[in-house]
C-alpha cells in the first residue's frame, strides 16, 4: 500500500476518533487527514477577536501548518492524498455562526488553490464536507452558548439567537444529525475511489442548500430563502424538516 504513515488529526473523539478506526480496520496507511477543529456560535459582538483568532489557528492555520510539514516529502515522492474535513459551512455561511463559517471558507480557498499544484505532483485533495454530525462539538457548542453573555449585543439580537437561532438549530442536529461513523464509511470510500473527487459532502439531505447558492451567482437567492425560513416562515421551516427527516429515516432503511 506505498507508504506505511498515516495521519489524523484530532482523533481523540467524534469524526476523527471514527475515521483513524475505519482506516485501521482495512489497513490504509496512505492517507494524511487534517480534522482537528472547533466550533463557534453566537452573535458577534459578544465574541472577542483573541476567541476568534484561536478558532482560526485550530480550523485554519492547524491545517496551514500541518500541509507546509507535509507537503515537500509528498512532492519528492509524487504520491499522497491531502484528506481535509470541511464543512457545508465551509461553502455556504450560516446565521451567527459567521467565524466558524470563515474559517472554513478559508479551508475550502487553501485547498481549491493548493489542489491545482499538488495536482502536477500527483497528490490529491479532498474536501470532506459534513452537515450537522452527533459528537462532543455539538455539545461544546451549546455549552458556550448557554454560558455566553450576551450583554454585549443590543436584546433583540440576543432574543433571535436564544429563541430563534438555538431551538432550530437542536431540531437541525436532532432531525438531521449523522453518525461520526456514518461520515468516516463515507470519508474512506470517498478517498479509497480510482479519482477522489475534490469536495465530498456527506449529506444528501444539506445539497439543497448548498446547490441554491451555484444556481444564483448574486447570492440573492440563498439570502432570501435563508432569511424566509428563518424569520418569516416558521411553520415552512418545521413542515420542511418534517419532510428532511422522513427522507432520512427512508434513505436508512435501505
Ligand atoms: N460535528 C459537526 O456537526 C461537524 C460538522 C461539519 C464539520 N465538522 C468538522 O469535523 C471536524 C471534527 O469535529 P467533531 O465533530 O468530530 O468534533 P469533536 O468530537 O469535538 O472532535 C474534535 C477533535 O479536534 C481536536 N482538537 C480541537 N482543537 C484542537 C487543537 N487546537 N489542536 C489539536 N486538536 C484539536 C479535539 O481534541 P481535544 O478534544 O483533545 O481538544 C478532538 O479530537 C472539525 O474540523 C469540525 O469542524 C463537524
Amino acid at each position: 500500500m506505498g507508504t506505511r504513515r498515516v495521519l489524523v488529526t484530532g482523533c481523540s473523539s467524534g469524526i476523527g476518533l471514527a475515521v483513524a478506526a475505519r482506516l485501521a480496520k482495512d489497513e490504509l496507511r496512505r492517507f494524511k487527514v487534517n480534522n482537528a477543529g472547533v466550533g463557534m456560535i453566537g452573535p458577534l459582538e459578544c465574541q472577542s477577536i483573541d476567541a476568534m483568532k484561536n478558532l482560526f489557528d485550530t480550523n485554519f492555520f492547524g491545517l496551514a501548518r500541518l500541509v507546509k510539514e507535509l507537503l515537500p516529502d509528498m512532492k519528492q515522492r509524487q504520491s499522497g492524498h491531502i484528506v481535509v474535513m470541511s464543512s457545508v459551512m465551509g461553502i455556504q455561511g450560516l446565521l451567527f455562526n459567521d467565524v466558524y463559517s470563515a474559517s472554513k471558507f478559508a479551508v475550502e480557498g487553501f485547498c481549491e488553490s493548493l489542489a491545482v499544484q499538488a495536482m502536477k505532483f500527483s497528490i490529491k485533495t479532498t474536501l470532506v464536507e459534513p452537515g450537522p454530525v452527533v459528537t462532543e462539538f455539538e455539545r461544546k457548542v451549546y455549552e458556550d452558548a448557554e454560558k455566553m453573555d450576551l450583554s454585549g449585543t443590543d436584546e433583540e439580537t440576543a432574543k433571535i439567537f436564544r429563541e430563534v437561532y438555538l431551538p432550530y438549530s437542536k431540531k437541525i442536529f436532532a432531525s438531521l444529525g449523522q453518525t461520526p461513523e456514518e461520515v468516516a464509511e463515507q470519508t474512506v470510500k470517498v478517498i479509497t475511489a480510482k479519482e477522489p473527487p475534490l469536495r465530498h459532502q456527506t449529506n444528501r439531505l444539506y445539497m439543497p442548500m448548498t446547490a441554491l447558492k451555484h444556481a444564483d451567482p448574486t447570492g440573492r437567492l440563498p439570502l432570501d430563502a435563508f432569511y424566509k425560513m428563518i424569520f418569516k416562515h416558521d411553520s415552512v421551516f418545521n413542515a420542511t424538516l418534517g419532510v428532511l427527516r422522513m427522507l432520512q429515516r427512508s434513505a436508512w432503511k435501505k
